[in-house]
């Protein structure tokens, strides 16, 4: 029986190991982890994620051909085929800060792997990785392997949180580079078997080691500069009294655009992204590109920019100050069917109105009180280090508070902001939330969710992203 092992039990290993053992019972699937609490909250009914079809994926598979462990050094040295899906954070220190990733969880595992190994492996590259890891990977397992044969191979994900599991069981491609030697190529045979279980052979995709690591950063960097380039738009559709709904409707339905990814917003978020383009601007750099990197810098700044100008309509609308004012913030995560709260917006734009002395009350339906407090003590970048290897600030931020429904949150609120576009805040009673707050009662649509028309009816003064400005904005001062 094949054995596979995946050394990191997060977002993308717990669901990407999930799915091979369903599509795979003839290959046994362990996940391991560092993180005991990670490992246990696996191994109950309260899954350690939230991501819609998982739990039902888990529970056919677990305690069959899935298990998940701590015993790291045992299920590696078992393993025919070894994932590594660890953190990989942008680099706080040292050379490259703020912008390289930091391979130390990578490299840890990489000695472990050496260490433990009594038979031959294949090493696959999960974690998103700078170009060339590979190669370092490599000499870590070769100098240290005591006889033993190790071939990488560098196999991304591409999977999106909210549809993991969609994304997995039906991929748009599956991508896997290695070496161009005899030994390299039947290392990739062998994964393409693993994927070949359900996966149709032309949706797997075989390169050399290089071009599957770039791809990957590619990839993120071109669905990034996506949104930028639409909420660029949306400052502009503001400025000249345009819709970006129809301005991105009207661009998307050319064919060579295509219509995804083209929703105006507070800014995109998630833990890949920025991390991504910012390591992407790295390589540039050390690669002597400094107008390639400075062109890939553009589209963080634009992001950066869009939540500057969101926090900024907030205050200036409501006459300049927000100070002990109560905003409703209604949406915490990065996207809706996540609980996933790693670089979201709503991070940032509760630190801007936090700023201006606001009060905020904070309902999401997936994210927790601790969670919330977090992320809004955190340093930057400090997130994406195992859980219990996370720096924190003793202190809570006093004017947050978190509450279980969107009726309370908004209760006496001067303003409501949506970051998330949760579908259930389509359908609140907008009329009674209306009757229970301050007046002028504010709702500023980060998602562009709410059927603005109607809520003008109701009494509120509306701000949509990159619609057409209500008249109370108009003379108000926008720009960040
Ligand atoms: P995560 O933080 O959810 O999971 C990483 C896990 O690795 C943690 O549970 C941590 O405790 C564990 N870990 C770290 N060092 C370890 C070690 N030496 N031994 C055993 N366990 C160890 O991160 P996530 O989101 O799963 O991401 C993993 C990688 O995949 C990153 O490189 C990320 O950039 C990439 N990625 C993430 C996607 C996403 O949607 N979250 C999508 C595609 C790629």
């Amino acid at each position: 029986m094949v054995k596979i092992c995946c050394i990191g039990a997060g977002y993308v290993g717990g669901p990407t190991m999930a799915v091979i053992a369903l599509k795979c019972p003839s290959i046994e699937v362990a996940v391991v982890d560092i993180s005991v609490s990670r490992i246990t909250a696996w191994n109950s009914d309260q899954l350690p994620i939230y991501e819609p079809g998982l739990d039902g994926v888990v529970k056919q598979c677990r305690g069959k051909n899935l298990f998940f462990s701590t015993d790291v050094e045992k299920h590696v040295s078992e393993a025919d085929i070894v994932f590594v899906s660890v953190n990989t954070p942008t680099k706080t220190r040292g050379l490259g800060a703020g912008k390289a990733a930091d391979l130390t969880y990578w490299e840890s595992a990489a000695r472990m792997i050496a260490d433990v190994s009594k038979s031959d492996k294949i090493v696959v590259e999960k974690s998103t990785v700078p170009v060339k890891t590979a190669e370092a990977i490599e000499k870590i397992l070769t100098h240290n392997s005591k006889g033993i044969k190790f071939q990488i191979l560098s196999n991304p994900e591409f999977l999106a949180e909210g549809t993991a599991i969609q994304d997995l069981l039906k991929p748009d491609r599956v991508l896997i580079g290695g070496r161009e030697t005899p030994e390299g190529q039947k290392a990739i045979q062998a994964l393409k078997d693993v994927y070949a279980h359900w996966v149709p052979e032309d949706r797997i995709l075989t390169t050399n080691l290089w071009s599957a690591e770039l791809s990957k950063l590619a990839a993120n960097a071109f669905l990034a500069q996506r949104i930028s380039s639409v909420n660029a738009m949306s400052a502009l559709c503001e400025a000249t009294g345009a819709d970006v709904t129809q301005v991105s409707y009207a661009v998307g339905t050319d064919t060579r655009i295509g219509p995804k990814f083209l929703n105006a917003s507070v800014g995109f978020g998630g833990s890949c992204f920025q991390k991504d383009i910012l390591n992407l601007v790295y390589i540039c750099e050390c690669n002597g590109l400094p107008e390639v990197a400075e062109y890939w810098k553009q589209v963080i700044k634009v992001n950066d920019y869009q939540k500057n100008r969101f926090v900024n309509r907030v205050v200036s609308s409501m006459f300049n100050t927000v100070s002990n004012k109560k905003i409703a913030i209604l949406g915490f995560a990065f996207k809706k069917d996540t609980g996933d709260t790693r670089e979201t917006p709503a991070i940032d734009v509760c630190k801007g109105l936090l700023g201006d002395k606001a009060r905020l009350s904070i309902y999401d339906p997936q994210v927790t009180e601790d969670q919330i407090q977090r992320d809004l003590t955190m340093n930057k970048f400090d997130w994406d280090h195992p859980i219990h290897l996370q720096p924190m600030s003793p202190s809570t931020v006093k004017q947050v508070s978190m509450v279980w429904d969107a009726y309370s949150a908004t209760k006496d609120a001067h303003g409501i902001c949506i970051l998330t576009e949760w579908d259930e805040f389509k359908t609140l009673d907008y009329k009674k939330i209306y009757d229970n707050m301050q007046k002028p009662a504010f709702v500023f649509d980060g998602r562009n969710i709410v059927n603005a028309e109607k809520l003008r009816e109701i009494g509120f003064i509306v701000y949509s992203i990159g619609k057409p400005l209500d008249p109370w904005l108009k003379d108000m001062p926008a720009v960040a």
